[in-house]
């Protein structure tokens, strides 16, 4: 298993510290257009992987060689967001950025299961999948896993009881108008409703969809990575080991949920074959017409860049 991640900032980074220290992977290669940084942080890595007696193998690099015959590519490579800038004000100059790397990606490991990270998410997840001219199970961009755990962590800070007894899934677009399904919420199995007055549960909705804004506002200087990269991760762990996981993930869509070419995010069951199956759920009206909503502002986003 090789993985290559094409961006060595603090997401990149994370993530590929994350695979080396749980031996993921035989090869990982880190590539970054900055000269230094990603052999410089691959060496670092590699070295921490001595400590966690890890075999896996790190390297750094600037250019696409090195990367070729990866099972797994993951793109995080733009511009992160800054204070008071929204994800659509990234959408062009990451667009040219993301279509560059799938092509490159594409020539290189024609076989690869390509994962993608950088933001406006969902934008970006159709322009890599236009450009990879992939069929779409090996196309899966990286939101409703972060926002689900983002969701889950504050049920979790608001009722004191173990992450493990929590499930939710947040579908729709990576923005604010994101739809995290309450009616599939539970802790150990009992509905959220009946643990949450309504205001509270709203509450916690409104926190998750300006999760990443929050971080943002009190970094100053960039945007959330830990939670990020741990999301990646735990997407190449279910490909790696086949898991068929069904997480929320963004991948193009040709019918389901009643949308046509669009990227958006929905509960797909992800194994070795990336995306094996986008599954199906009876939404409510309310929930339909969120889903919508969110799906509207993903399209308005793909005319900007078409
Ligand atoms: C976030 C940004 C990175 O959600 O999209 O943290």
């Amino acid at each position: 298993m090789k993985i290559s991640i094409v961006g060595a900032g603090n997401v990149g980074a994370t993530a590929a510290q994350i695979i080396v220290d749980r031996a993921l992977a035989n090869d990982v290669v880190l590539l970054d257009i900055v000269e230094g940084v990603p052999q410089g942080k691959a060496l670092d890595i590699y070295q921490s992987a001595a400590i966690q007696y890890s075999d896996t193998k790190i390297h750094g690099t600037n250019t696409y060689e090195l990367t070729a015959n990866s099972d797994i590519a993951v793109i995080t490579a733009g511009l992160p967001r800054k204070p008071g800038m929204s994800r659509d004000d990234l959408l062009n100059i990451n667009a040219g950025i993301v279509s560059s790397a799938t092509q490159e990606i594409v020539k290189y490991s024609p076989n690869a299961i390509i994962i993608v990270v950088s933001n406006p998410l969902d934008a970006m997840t159709y322009v890599s999948f236009v450009n990879s001219h992939f069929p779409r199970n090996r196309v899966i961009g990286m939101s409703g896993v972060l926002d689900t755990a983002r969701f889950k962590a504050f049920i979790c800070m608001e009722l004191n009881v173990s992450i493990e007894n929590i499930n939710s899934i947040v579908l729709g677009g990576h923005g604010d108008s994101m739809v995290p399904l309450v009616r599939y919420t539970t802790v150990s199995g009992i509905p959220i409703t009946d643990l949450l007055p309504k205001n509270r549960i709203e509450a916690l909705i409104e926190r998750t969809r300006n999760g990443g804004a929050e971080i943002v506002k009190l970094l100053k200087t960039g945007s959330a990575y830990y939670a990020p990269a741990a999301s990646v991760v735990q997407m190449i762990d279910a490909i790696v080991n086949n898991r068929k996981r069904i997480m929320s993930c963004c991948v193009y869509l040709q019918g389901e949920f009643g949308y046509n070419d669009i990227c958006l995010g929905v509960p797909i069951k992800i194994g070795a074959q990336g995306m094996e199956e986008i599954v199906p759920l009876k939404l409510t009206d309310d929930e339909k017409a969120a889903l919508d909503k969110s799906a509207e502002d993903v399209k308005s986003m793909l005319k900007v860049v078409s």
